[in-house]
């Protein structure tokens, strides 16, 4: 089980490199490593569990924030207006994005990252991403709003990219063309 002394914080140079793609069928570990990543998310939203473990919310968590260079990442979102989502992917691409931007009007978070942020993070209002499940089977999805961001946020962790890194920290809320912002 994860818990928040497995997380590494910004500073760690693993969370700066490039994960390494992932082969099928999956190891053991790697398969054990996706049901942590997911069990973590799950967990951290529940609040008796995660009182109980001292866990921080988080609606997503990716392998490098675990020390672990794979390409692989955890997403949980519940939401009663729209639809959730719940998966693991695996060396997840973007396939399509909309021109439109959009950005969480409150600013993002990572659990890798203690402190808060202030500041706009463009991310694509619409994306239609493919990757593949604990199976090796590969699926396609399109998303939009929290989701959308999320994924993309994961993504940029696989990649050794932080959230902040999109910020301009001269002018952390400059406007962002094409935008419409999302409200948590
Ligand atoms: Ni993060």
């Amino acid at each position: 089980m994860i818990l928040m002394e497995d997380i590494i914080r910004e500073g760690h140079p693993a969370l700066r490199q490039r994960a390494e793609e992932v082969t099928f069928p999956l190891s053991a570990e790697d398969k054990q490593l996706a049901a942590d990543l997911h069990e973590y998310v799950v967990n951290s939203q529940d609040d008796e569990i995660s009182e109980k473990y001292g866990l921080r919310a988080g609606i997503g968590l990716a392998a490098p924030q675990v020390n672990r260079s794979k390409r692989i990442f955890a997403l949980h979102i519940e939401s009663d207006e729209e639809k959730g989502i719940s998966l693991i992917a695996i060396n997840p691409r973007i396939v399509s994005h909309s021109v439109e931007k959009t950005y969480l009007s409150t600013g993002e978070g990572c659990l890798s990252v203690d402190r808060d942020v202030e500041g706009y993070v463009p991310r694509y209002a619409r994306i239609t991403v493919k990757a593949f499940d604990t199976e090796g089977k590969e699926y396609k999805k399109r998303l939009k709003g929290l989701p959308a961001i999320a994924f993309q946020h994961e993504l940029d962790h696989l990649n050794g990219v932080m959230f902040y890194d999109h910020i301009d920290p001269r002018d952390p809320y400059k406007p962002i063309p094409d935008a419409t912002p999302f409200e948590r």
